[in-house]
């Protein structure tokens, strides 16, 4: 009989953790509601329970929820990595204040570079990415615990090559919270939306968008099929590179090689001089 009730509540709990994983959606339009400072925090706490590599426990959280605040940084001309549909300068006729502008929160994702530099033994770019995906795994964490809480969510692109490559408004992002305490070790990795949402789905999860905001692409995934990778149908088969081949893919290699060794002793130098 235990047994019984064990196996019912960990289907329950599976279906559940299903239901919550495949009901999220990214969530652009808000309604003028402020969210609890409770819930923002217990969001931020999620964030904090993400795994992180090294166990560095790295990641760092900037909450904004004032609403003022909210619209001066949306109505910072943020640039992306993708090409929109419509220009820049048409998108802020619509949105004023941006993509950010309409929510009711704001949370940044930082990595604390000072726990990962020291340990990176000559391979920052390896930490470097740990870095990125330690902020990545907390803003999922606090993405579907914003679903469940029906409080609608969307990841926005903002990361660190933002403070080198100047904004569209012609600032960094340092520029633009220049008013808070973000030492120059943090790193930004990201920044989710949050606020409550003008629809709701059939279960109470916030209702997102078919298609993607500016892009106007499905967002419907495919058959399972689609993304996983098979095996080769004649794994002995792979190119013969021959010797000049073999020569090539070396030369290449270590190309590379010092390329990143390179990058890395740069990226060192522009970290001291930031720290002086
Ligand atoms: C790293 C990352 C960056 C994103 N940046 C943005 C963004 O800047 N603006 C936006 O509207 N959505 C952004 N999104 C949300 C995606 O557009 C969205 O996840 C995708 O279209 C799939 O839709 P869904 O989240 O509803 O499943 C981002 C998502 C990720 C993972």
């Amino acid at each position: 009989m235990g047994d019984m009730v064990k196996e019912t509540r960990i289907r329950n709990r599976v279906e559940i953790a299903r239901e919550i994983i495949l009901s999220r959606r990214s969530c652009r339009a808000f309604l003028d509601k402020p969210i609890p400072k409770k819930d923002l925090l217990e969001l931020i706490e999620a964030g904090v329970y993400a795994p992180s590599g090294h166990n560095a426990q790295n990641q760092r959280f900037l909450l904004i929820d004032d609403k003022k605040e909210i619209q001066r940084i949306g109505s910072v001309r943020w640039s992306f990595p993708y090409k929109l549909s419509i220009s820049h300068s048409e998108m802020r006729k619509v949105k004023p204040y941006g993509i950010f502008g309409g929510a009711a929160a704001l949370i940044f994702v930082f990595a604390d570079t000072t726990l990962t530099a020291p340990i990176n033994s000559g391979e920052y770019y390896i930490w470097e990415s740990l870095e990125t995906q330690n902020g990545a795994a907390s803003i999922q964490n606090m993405l579907l615990l914003a679903s469940v809480k029906g409080i609608g969510n969307c990841w926005g692109s903002s990361y660190e090559s933002m403070n080198y490559s100047r904004l569209l408004s012609g600032q960094t992002w340092r520029d633009v919270f220049a008013k808070y305490k973000i030492p120059f070790s943090y790193k930004m990795q990201g920044a989710i939306m949050l606020g409550y949402p003008k629809h709701l789905d059939s279960r109470g999860y916030p209702k997102g968008e078919n298609v993607h905001g500016v892009l106007h692409e499905s967002v419907e995934r495919h058959d399972l099929k689609h993304y996983i990778i098979q095996k080769k149908q004649n794994p002995g088969s792979e190119k013969n590179l021959g010797g000049f081949g073999w020569f090539r893919v070396k030369a290449y290699r270590k190309t590379i090689g010092f390329l990143l060794k390179c990058v890395k002793v740069l990226d060192r130098l522009i970290y001291r001089i930031e720290m002086e």
